[in-house]
C-alpha cells in the first residue's frame, strides 16, 4: 500500500507539472469551483456513460506492474503490487474551455462521479473491488476521463514445476467491471502487454514477458481482460544448492567399485551416499508443491538416483558376502594367487 502511494504521489507530481504546462496556472479557485459545480449539478454518478444508453462503453486499460511482492509456488498465490490505468469518455463532462478561464482539464475524487470499478475475478483472497473511492481522477474538457487506481492484488495461480528451477510461471490477472454485461461496459486491452514503468525488480523472479487479451466466462459476461504475466525463477541458487550436489553425488557413486574390498569401506561409502539422497529428497520436497500434475522431473531423477543407489549397496553387500565365505576353504596357494588379483575375487563362484 506505501508503494502505491509513492507512485501515485509521483504520478500526481507528474500531472501537476503537466498541468502547469497546460494552462490551469492563473486560473483562480473560484474559476475552478465554477466549472466543477457546472459539471456535477445535474450528474447522477450511478448511471454510466455514453449518452445513448444502449451503446457499449468502452473503457481503455493498462495494467501496471509495481513489484512483485511474493511468489509461493507452493500454495500458488502470486502477490503483486500494481495497478489499472483507465480512459473512457463521459460526454457529460464536457465543457468549453473559454467559458472558463482556459480550464482545460481538473482533478476530482473519484467518489463524485460515475467510474468503473475493478474486479479480479481470480482473487487468492476476498472478491472486492481493486481499490477504494480515494483514487482521483482527472477530466478533460472534451469529455476524456483518465483514472489510475492500485492495490496489492493477490491472485491464484497453481504453479507448475515440471521443470524446476528452471520453470516458468505464466500468472492471468484476470479483471471484470463486476455488475455490467459487456455490450454494457466493454475493457479494452489497448496495450498489448502491462507497462513495466514503476517495475522493481525481485529476487528470486524475473519478468520473462507480459501480454494483456480480452477474456470472456460466457454469453454474457464477456468484454474482461486477463494481464498475464509470466515469471522466469532466477535459478543459480538452486542450481548451485541443489542440483550441482545431486550430480555429483550420483557421478560419485559408482566409484564405490574402485575401493578395495579388504577396506571395508565400501558399504558404508554405499550407505552414505543413499542417506544424502534421502537428504536431499527431503530438502526438496520442501521447496516444491505436493503436485503430481504434473510431476517435478528433479523428483524422478531423484527417486532414479536412490533407487540406483539402492541397489548398488544390496550388490555390494552380496560382493562383500561372498567375499567373506571363501578364506577357510581356499587353498594356500589360491589363496596367493587371488589376494595379488583381488579383483578377480568378485567373480569366483562361492
Ligand atoms: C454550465 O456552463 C454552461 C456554459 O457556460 C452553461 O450553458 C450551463 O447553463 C451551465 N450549467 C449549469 C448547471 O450551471
Ligand atoms: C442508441 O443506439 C442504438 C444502437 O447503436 C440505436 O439503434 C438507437 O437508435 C440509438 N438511440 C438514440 C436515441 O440515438
Ligand atoms: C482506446 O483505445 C483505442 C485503440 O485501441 C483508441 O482508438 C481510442 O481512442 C482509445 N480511447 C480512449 C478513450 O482512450
Amino acid at each position: 500500500m506505501k508503494m502505491v502511494s509513492v507512485v501515485t504521489v509521483t504520478i500526481i507530481q507528474l500531472l501537476t507539472i503537466s498541468s502547469a504546462i497546460f494552462g490551469t496556472r492563473g486560473t483562480t479557485i473560484s474559476e475552478i469551483d465554477r466549472l466543477i459545480t457546472n459539471l456535477t449539478t445535474g450528474y447522477n454518478k450511478n448511471i454510466r456513460p455514453p449518452d445513448n444508453n444502449t451503446e457499449t462503453l468502452t473503457v481503455n486499460c493498462t495494467f501496471f506492474l509495481m513489484s512483485i511482492i511474493d511468489y509461493n509456488d507452493i500454495s500458488g498465490v502470486l502477490s503483486i503490487t500494481g495497478g489499472v490505468m483507465m480512459t473512457w469518455i463521459d460526454p457529460r463532462l464536457t465543457w468549453n474551455p473559454s467559458d472558463f478561464s482556459n480550464i482545460d482539464h481538473v482533478v476530482l475524487k473519484r467518489s463524485l462521479i460515475w467510474t468503473p470499478d475493478l474486479y479480479i475475478i481470480n482473487p487468492a483472497n476476498d472478491l472486492e473491488s481493486i481499490a477504494d473511492d480515494t483514487y482521483l481522477a482527472r477530466f478533460f474538457h472534451n469529455g476524456l476521463v483518465t483514472l489510475g487506481m492500485g492495490d496489492n492484488i493477490k491472485i491464484l495461480c497453481p504453479s507448475d514445476m515440471a521443470y524446476f528451477p528452471f520453470d516458468l510461471q505464466s500468472c492471468p490477472i484476470r479483471t471484470s467491471a463486476w455488475g455490467y454485461f459487456g455490450h454494457e461496459v466493454t475493457l479494452n486491452p489497448h496495450v498489448r502487454t502491462m507497462d513495466l514503468t514503476y517495475f522493481i525488480k525481485n529476487n528470486i523472479w524475473d519478468v520473462d514477458s507480459t501480454s494483456a487479451e480480452e477474456f470472456s466466462l460466457g454469453t454474457e459476461y464477456t468484454g474482461m481482460i486477463s494481464f498475464t504475466v509470466n515469471l522466469r525463477r532466477k535459478p543459480l541458487y538452486f542450481t548451485i544448492s541443489m542440483m550441482a550436489p545431486i550430480f555429483l553425488l550420483a557421478m560419485l557413486n559408482p566409484f564405490i567399485f574402485l575401493l578395495p574390498v579388504e577396506s571395508g569401506e565400501r558399504i558404508s561409502f554405499g550407505v552414505t551416499i543413499f542417506l544424502s539422497f534421502a537428504v536431499f529428497m527431503t530438502l526438496l520436497s520442501d521447496s516444491l508443491p505436493k503436485s503430481s500434475t504434473p510431476m517435478p522431473t528433479i523428483c524422478f531423477f531423484l527417486f532414479a538416483a536412490v533407487t540406483y543407489s539402492g541397489m548398488i549397496v544390496i550388490v555390494m553387500m552380496l560382493i562383500l558376502r561372498l567375499y567373506q565365505q571363501d578364506p577357510e576353504e581356499k587353498s594356500p596357494e589360491m589363496a596367493e594367487q587371488t589376494s595379488l588379483h583381488p579383483q578377480l575375487q568378485l567373480f569366483k563362484m562361492p
